[in-house]
């Protein structure tokens, strides 16, 4: 018999309601969702857990990180196992990452980010580069797609670093070959030339707060539009990760409206940390691509993520040391990215406290159910279901805490919300049915995390 969980008295948070009831769980699966199960009914070895007074979610999903990532001559904080046991005291229990396009054969980019993903601790699904198109480039994408992997990450920026697909005419032959295979296309949209002029016309120096003037939302907003219109050209959808800037977020508004399908992604950093930041002494740590914006892109975003404009927030966790950050001054070289997986439940949580107009239903939807139907991994992840994998996490809605290097598990060594007092706080998470996060306690267990194809 396999090993059982039943988790009893939880009010249990799923996208589309929330009720008291107790979940039993068997071997890796939800086996049974009911008002009340009786502990005289299922077999006697099963871990019995109160979940009185907390949620009970499904697992949440980070559908944008780069853990273990090796660029620019260095590698990330976070490797694979820091990563999965930060994730799953964010109650994070899948995490979709990225391979690389060596621009040769994406067969080889894949079979390489997969066997150095085996160490992961939590489940992971990877999205695909695609730097450069190539006559073989429909086989390759085939090969992918028949090995799970459903989305393609494009970038129009990163000319330097040789991201960018330079040519309009191969980008809409990428763009229609997903389109024939199914495949959805992701877009790191900041447009190159925009990027170029800016940093011509600069004279100042290349201090961190310069970033936002190097990289400005407008370059977000236009690369928005070159992308929306081969999408609407090709009638097919679109994906916007890390939307920063209320710019880029008018541009999805005139392209939805037009009827291009544009569904958008943004992280708990353009929603809640602005320009202020890149004025402090340590600003280095709040470098990332796109820069931060203002307090009013903040608001914006706010905004649309409440009213459901933006459908899918994840965290573009990339994380760097302190040491690594502070290397160097001048903006143009400081490694982009921070850590935020861990965070983010408890970010957006708190946000939704204040607010008074989102629910955690609808955080749910944000954090699992979304990204897990947008990537095909539904409904094995993103929802408490009998039949599901048993993903589930018990979250403690009432729990204060302080978010600090002490208080969260990234191996970068500070949190950009140190010092944030935050409501909500993770108590248990569960992958597969497998406890691998208790009462503060990591019990993930090497190479255990598996690799879900996504399904389209
Ligand atoms: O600064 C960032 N975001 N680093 C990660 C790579 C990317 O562009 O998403
Ligand atoms: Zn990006
Ligand atoms: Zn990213």
């Amino acid at each position: 018999m396999a090993d059982c969980i039943l988790i009893k008295d939880g009010l249990l948070v799923d996208t589309e309601w929330v009720r008291h009831e107790d979940i039993l769980i068997e071997g890796n699966k939800i086996k049974r969702i009911a008002p009340s199960i009786d502990p005289e009914s299922v077999p006697y070895d099963t871990t019995i857990i109160s979940a009185e007074g907390k949620c009970v979610l499904p697992g949440l999903i980070d559908a944008h990180t780069h853990y273990h990532l090796v660029s620019r001559g260095t590698v990330t904080a976070d490797s694979f196992k820091e990563g999965s046991r930060l994730a799953s005291f964010g109650g994070v229990t899948t995490v979709i990452d990225f391979a690389d396009d060596d621009k040769k054969s994406l067969s080889s980019s894949l079979s390489r980010r997969l066997g150095e993903m085996k160490e992961m601790e939590i489940d992971y699904a990877l999205h695909q580069g695609v730097y450069k198109y190539r006559d073989t480039l429909r086989e390759e994408l085939q090969e992918m797609k028949n090995r799970g992997v459903g989305t393609i990450k494009i970038f129009t920026t990163y000319k330097d670093v040789g991201y960018l697909v330079e040519k309009k005419e191969e980008l809409e032959k990428i763009f229609s070959i997903c389109k024939d295979l199914g495949l959805m296309v992701a877009v790191h949209a900041e447009d190159d030339e925009t990027i170029r002029k800016a940093g011509e016309e600069y004279r100042g120096d290349y201090k961190s707060s310069s970033h936002p003037v190097l990289r400005p939302s407008e370059a977000e907003a236009k690369a928005i539009r070159y992308v929306g219109e081969i999408a609407k050209k090709l009638s097919m959808p679109v994906y916007i990760v890390h939307l920063s800037s209320k710019k880029g977020l008018e541009e999805v508004r005139h392209l939805r409206a037009e009827g291009v399908k544009v569904t958008v992604e943004t992280t708990p950093h353009y929603l809640f940390l602005n320009d202020s930041l890149l004025e402090r002494e340590d600003a280095p740590l709040y470098i990332m691509t796109p820069p931060l914006r203002k307090e009013e892109d903040n608001i914006a975003l706010q905004e649309a993520l409440v009213n459901g404009e933006i459908e899918i927030v994840a965290t573009d966790h990339c994380s760097f040391t302190k040491e690594q950050k502070l290397s160097e001054s001048d903006v143009r070289k400081i490694y982009p990215g921070i850590p935020g997986t861990e965070e983010m439940l408890p970010l957006l949580h708190t946000f939704a406290i204040s607010n008074g107009h989102l629910s955690l239903s609808q955080i749910v939807n944000l954090l699992s159910t979304k990204p897990a139907k947008a990537f095909g991994l539904y409904p094995k992840k993103g929802v408490l279901k009998e039949g599901s994998d048993a993903d589930v996490v018990i979250f403690d809605p009432d729990e204060s805490w302080v978010l600090s290097p002490e208080s969260i598990h990234s191996a970068a060594g500070y949190t950009c919300y140190d010092g944030w007092t935050v409501t909500g706080k993770v108590h248990m998470t569960i992958l597969r049915g497998r406890i691998i996060m208790g009462d503060g306690i990591y019990l993930g267990i090497p190479r255990e995390g598996m690799f879900i194809g996504a399904k389209r």
